[in-house]
C-alpha cells in the first residue's frame, strides 16, 4: 500500500458561531504516530472527534485508506461501512476507561465482544484470544470473569487498551488516554502502549496536552493553538527547536525534572 492511510484538508468545526477547529490539513502514514498537542480549549478532541467520524465536521475533507486500497471521504460512507470500521479498522481509547469499556461485564467480555463483532464465533477461541490480551496488557487471567468495575484505574485502562487491540485494527485514536490516571501508573501504561505500537505496526493520533508523551510515542507532532495548527514536523525538532512562539512558550514551560 503506498500513500498515507489518513488524509486530512482544510478541516473545519464549528459550534453555531464559534471555531472548533479550522484550516487544519495533515497525514498520517502507515505505522506513524502523531500527537496533537495544545493547551485545555485549542481543539484537540473536537478534531479529533471529526477524524474519527464521530462529530461532523462543518467543512473540509477526511479521507482513510480502506483495506482494499480505495480512499473515500467518510462521509461518502455510509453509515453501516463507518460503523463496520469503528468496529474492525479502528480503536478509540477515551480518557475515561468507563467510556470505552462496558463496566459490568467481565474483563473477558470486554474483549471477546469486539472479537464476536467481526464474526468470530467459537467460544473457546474467543476466551482464548481475550486471555491472551489480558496477559499482553499485564492483567492476571484470574480476574478475567471480573468485572471492570473493581479493577484500578491503571487496569482499566490497559483494559481499554486490549479491547481496541484485539481486532488488530490499523488506526487507533486517543484522546489523553493517560490522563486520568497517577504519574506511576501512566508510564507503566505508556511503556505498554509503545511497545504495542511497535510491534503491531498501527498508526495512532493520540491528543495529548503532555509535551513528555508526545515525545515517548510520536514521531510527529501537531501544535495547536485557537482551533488552528500553528507548527507541525518532526516531534523530535519540535520539541527541540521550536519555531512558534506557542510552541516554544509549551517547551519552556515543561517542569525541570
Ligand atoms: N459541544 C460543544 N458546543 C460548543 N462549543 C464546544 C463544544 N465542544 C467544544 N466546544 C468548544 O470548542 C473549543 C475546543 O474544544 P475541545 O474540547 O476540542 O478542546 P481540547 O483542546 O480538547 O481541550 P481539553 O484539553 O480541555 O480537552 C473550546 O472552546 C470548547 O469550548
Ligand atoms: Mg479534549
Amino acid at each position: 500500500m503506498t500513500g498515507p492511510i489518513l488524509s486530512v484538508q482544510n478541516l473545519e468545526r464549528r459550534y453555531g458561531d464559534f471555531v472548533g477547529c479550522t484550516d487544519v490539513s495533515f497525514d498520517v502514514w502507515p505505522g506513524e504516530v502523531i500527537a496533537i498537542v495544545g493547551e485545555s480549549g485549542s481543539g484537540k478532541t473536537t478534531l479529533l472527534n471529526c477524524i474519527s467520524a464521530r462529530l461532523q465536521r462543518s467543512s473540509g475533507s477526511v479521507r482513510y485508506r480502506m483495506r482494499d486500497g480505495r480512499f473515500p471521504d467518510l462521509a461518502e460512507l455510509s453509515e453501516a461501512e463507518r460503523r463496520f470500521l469503528m468496529r474492525t479498522d479502528w480503536g478509540f481509547v477515551h480518557q475515561n476507561p468507563a467510556d470505552g469499556l462496558r463496566m459490568r461485564v467481565s474483563a473477558g467480555a470486554n474483549v471477546g465482544e469486539r472479537l464476536m463483532a467481526v464474526g468470530e464465533r467459537h467460544y473457546g477461541d474467543i476466551r482464548r484470544s481475550a486471555g491472551e490480551w489480558l496477559s499482553r496488557v499485564e492483567i492476571a487471567m484470574d480476574r478475567i470473569d471480573d468485572q471492570p468495575v473493581t479493577f484500578s484505574g491503571g487496569m482499566r485502562q490497559r483494559l481499554q487498551i486490549a479491547r481496541n487491540l484485539v481486532t488488530h485494527p490499523r488506526l487507533i485514536f486517543m484522546d489523553e488516554p493517560t490522563g486520568g490516571l497517577d504519574v506511576s501508573v501512566q508510564a507503566r501504561v505508556l511503556d505498554l502502549l509503545r511497545n504495542l505500537v511497535n510491534d503491531m505496526g498501527l498508526s495512532v493520533v493520540i491528543v495529548t496536552h503532555d509535551l513528555a508523551v508526545a515525545r515517548l510515542l510520536s514521531q510527529r507532532m501537531i501544535v495547536m493553538k485557537s482551533g488552528r495548527i500553528v507548527e507541525q514536523g518532526l516531534t523530535d525538532r519540535v520539541l527541540d527547536d521550536p519555531q512558534h512562539a506557542y510552541t516554544q512558550l509549551l517547551v519552556a514551560s515543561i517542569p525541570e525534572s
